[in-house]
């Protein structure tokens, strides 16, 4: 394990264009958080130093008040050890929520809001040597081809009688447009509001004409990555949501789930190697969510509706560690990230009920898994020609490729202004879990499992009218180890499976 660990923490660095000494990276696998803590030193180190040392982790490790032990005990003076490491269940990794914004003023909020997405994305970006003689935009001459910048996406315009793209780039200091030619390899990949590229430039010997864009680059997941699997064969079940309190609620289904889950069902064996549940949002239907949404409720009090969520959880066996995130029919903030929901609320549910933020990073026995409820497909599938609700993960992989899971600003998604962007996805999972779309989908993406949850909610009415047809009660299992699927089919009842063991 330790060994795998290693090598995810090398690799964590060489994609932030940081070299690690042997000792830092000795004492960092002697926490038992060390993407947490690595993250932590990325961030500080950012534009000072391309190194890490032991000196810096201590400083980290100083800083969080881990446990101490005395510098007898240790063996050397001074010297600052973390607890030894453990692999532990479950782990957090990271909330995207990171508490108010400091910025009272709303501007001064969205800006430190978007020099945090910059900073993130920009410092994937730097060092590629696909993105040569790099500079800021104040300081690009129009001499030197070529030369590359990195820049957040303002606006995207096509020129009227060609149809090559004019992007309007920004990075923290300046502005410049840039032509895409029609067809050229830039332009296969639709470019996104608000997302952060990197382009090499070739200027024109004419002065005043645009620069054009030569090359593009994403932060994207880098190929060949290790992945952080579990040591052990153990397996975890992924749902979604359930919107409990909707009379739509199937509860035959959730019957013959809890069934299967006792060990009572066809697959006894598959049962007993499941230790953790991880719903992906939309635990219950909400009020007001929607128009006239009062006629499609069974349980019309929020407050009773958490409490029957917390009813149909204690049915599922009691050694299941539940891990969940809120989604947008949940009673918390709508705007991104989300955060847990308040004591009130959770009070009905069980000590193995974990609500976390919406999206939060966790770790299930080593496996790293990213939570996000989805809410983004409602702006990025009308953005995305071709894309639909019927195929989530091929949004899904257009997200990894912006290493981002909402960017776009201003339109159905909310976007909460706090001072870290935590809707980045850094450090990359293992599983990337979403829902929303109430379909089903997987897929693999550089190693990446991509899992659009399946929905536990019929066909309401609201969705009928919207064109949307759910596949509801597919229960997803993946065996954390490998990372291999099952599907297990309990819209009919008793659990079919399904071919799709990608
Ligand atoms: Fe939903």
């Amino acid at each position: 394990m330790d060994g795998e660990l290693r090598s995810h923490l090398v690799h964590y660095f060489e994609e932030n264009h940081k070299l690690v000494e042997a000792a830092a990276l000795q004492l960092l696998l002697t926490d038992h958080q060390p993407l947490i803590v690595s993250r932590e030193l990325v961030e500080r180190s950012s534009g000072v130093t391309p190194f890490v040392t032991r000196e810096m982790v201590e400083a980290v490790l100083a800083n969080r008040r881990l446990p101490r032990v005395s510098a007898e005990a240790a063996g050397t003076a001074g010297l600052v050890r973390a607890a030894p490491r453990r692999v532990l269940p479950f782990e957090l990794i990271l909330e995207g929520f990171s508490g108010p914004p400091v910025a009272t003023q709303p501007i001064a909020a969205y800006q430190a809001l978007f020099h945090s997405r910059f900073q993130a994305l920009a410092r994937m970006l730097r060092g590629r040597p696909s993105l040569p003689n790099l500079r800021p935009v104040k300081e690009l001459r129009g001499t030197e081809s070529p030369t590359s910048i990195v820049g957040m996406v303002r606006e995207v315009r096509e020129t009227p009688q060609r149809h090559h793209l004019i992007l309007t780039l920004d990075d923290e200091a300046g502005s410049v447009d840039v032509l895409v030619p029609k067809g050229s390899p830039g332009s296969r990949l639709p470019f996104l509001p608000d997302e952060v590229v990197g382009v090499v430039l070739q200027f024109s010997r004419e002065p005043r004409r645009i620069p054009r864009v030569a090359a593009v680059e994403r932060p994207e997941v880098p190929a060949n990555r290790p992945i952080g699997r579990s040591p052990t064969p153990r397996r975890a079940i992924f749902l979604s949501d359930l919107h409990i309190g909707s009379r739509s609620f199937l509860s035959d289904s959730w019957a013959h789930l809890a069934e299967f889950l006792h060990g009572n069902g066809p697959h006894p064996e598959l049962a007993a190697s499941i230790d953790h549940v991880v719903i992906a949002g939309d635990l219950v239907d909400g009020i007001g969510i929607y128009p006239r949404q009062e006629r499609d409720l069974a349980i019309s009090d929020v407050v009773e509706q958490y409490a029957e969520l917390g009813r149909r959880l204690a049915q599922l066996p009691p050694h299941l560690t539940i891990v969940a995130v809120p989604g947008n029919h949940d009673a918390v903030c709508p705007a991104e990230p989300q955060p847990a929901l308040s004591a009130n609320l959770t009070k009905a549910l069980g000590p193995n009920v974990r609500i976390l933020a919406n999206p939060s990073t966790f770790a299930l026995d080593g496996a790293v898994i990213e939570a996000y409820h989805g809410r983004s497909f409602d702006d990025l599938i009308p953005a995305l020609p071709g894309a639909s609700y019927a195929r989530p993960t091929e949004v899904m992989r257009r997200m990894l490729q912006m290493r981002h899971l909402a960017p776009i600003y201003g339109d159905r998604t909310p976007l909460a202004p706090l001072p870290r962007d935590g809707l980045v996805i850094d450090p990359v999972p293992d599983i990337l879990v979403t829902g929303h779309a109430h379909t089903y989908g997987v897929d693999r993406y550089r190693g990446v499992l991509l899992l659009n949850a399946s929905t536990w909610q019929a066909e309401t009415e609201y969705q009928r009218m919207r064109n949307i047809s759910p596949v509801p009660a597919r229960a997803a299992i993946v065996d954390l180890s490998t990372l291999g699927l099952v599907t297990l089919d309990f819209s009919r009842g008793a659990p079919v499976t399904e071919g799709a063991a990608a």
